[in-house]
């Protein structure tokens, strides 16, 4: 009897010592010590002992228990510990280990562009205002001077959006909402920067395009003070080198108007392909306001005078950064617009 204890003994314990998990444990606990285990089990037969020798076996075989039960206890903590080391090792952190990098955004050459223009005319004394995307006819035509059988107001140029409104074809109309709301207060110095829509799609022509819209009034304006202010927004722009060139031009709303033109930034004036050979290329219109303008939008003709100017964002930003094709600024394309970094 005592043999079989020993041998019990031994083999229990390389059994624990081999096991490798928890539930292999519970397995070799149960084999050993539970109900229908082997020690249990030579408890049980212990009635097939002699009497004198019963004690004696009674007594080593729960020693023999106790003991199991203690080894078993520490091996389960061993094992719970390692299975804990190995939960750690899975979720470490290694802070040394260099990072992965993050592509960082940039603004877009038009919004570059813009913020340039604003900042050179906020310089000047200018004010930033805007105006909304959808006008009414009134405030993209009529109130400037534009008659109903205008070609502009064709439904071929214009998007209409139902009887009356239409998304604005260029951003004069917050000249006429800026009078209204300040007349007849003086001076009016504002420029006027967003989105407008024509019906046309090329490689110089973008169903939405960006315009910045200028507009000054006071008692004594004059195209001196439109010229002066353009040739310095011109040379802050493109160099100080830069000339600008006016030609005699029509918009319904200035009287009189002209087209102005800078030298060419490529050729430098000498004549190139990308001027046509003139030297020259057109960056805006402008001119002095209509009287019937200012009369319509609450300032008197006979006491104020006041210059307008339009400018095509992307036409600048295309001559500034040489670009060819105007529909690149919309297309999406990082590779493009990566450039502007
Ligand atoms: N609104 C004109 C256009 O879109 C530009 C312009 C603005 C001309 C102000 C004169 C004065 O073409």
């Amino acid at each position: 009897m005592i043999d079989k204890l020993k041998e019990l003994e031994k083999e229990a314990r390389s059994k624990i010592e081999a096991a490798s998990d928890l539930d292999q444990l519970k397995e070799i606990k149960v084999g050993v010590l539970g109900k229908k285990g082997a020690l249990t089990a030579l408890l049980r037969s212990l009635g097939n002992v002699a009497p004198e020798e019963r004690p004696i076996i009674g007594q080593k075989a729960n020693a023999l228990r106790e003991e199991l039960e203690l080894t078993i206890e520490r091996k389960e903590q061993s094992l719970r510990d390692a299975l804990k080391a190995g939960q750690w090792e899975k979720e470490r952190i290694d802070v040394t280990l260099p990072g992965r990098p993050v592509q960082i955004g940039q603004k877009h050459p038009l919004t570059m562009i813009m913020e340039e223009i604003k900042e050179i005319f906020i310089g000047l004394g200018f004010q930033v205002v805007h105006g909304p995307d959808i006008e009414s006819e009134y405030y993209n035509f009529e109130a400037l001077n534009i008659p109903a059988e205008h070609p502009a107001r064709d439904m071929q140029d214009s998007f209409y959006i139902s009887s009356g409104f239409l998304l604005r074809t260029h951003t004069s109309p917050v000249q006429i909402r800026t009078m209204e709301k300040l007349a007849p207060k003086l001076p009016v110095r504002i420029i006027a920067p967003g989105k407008v829509y024509r019906r046309d799609d090329d490689a110089t022509h973008s169903p939405m395009f960006h315009q910045v819209e200028g507009l000054a009034i006071d008692t004594d304006i004059s195209f001196a003070d439109l010229k002066g202010t353009l040739l310095l927004f011109v040379r802050e722009m493109f160099g100080h080198g830069q000339k600008i060139r006016l030609r005699p031009s029509f918009f319904p709303f200035t009287e009189p108007s002209a087209e102005v033109d800078i030298l060419c930034i490529m050729c430098c004036g000498e004549g190139c392909r990308v001027c046509s050979y003139t030297g020259w290329l057109e960056i805006l219109g402008a001119g002095m306001v209509h009287p019937r303008v200012l009369e319509g939008s609450g300032y008197n003709p006979r006491e104020v005078t006041g210059f307008a100017f339009g400018m095509g964002v992307e036409r600048i930003a295309m001559l500034k950064y040489g670009i060819g094709d105007l529909r690149l600024f919309f297309s999406n394309d990082l590779r493009f617009l990566k450039q502007f970094d």
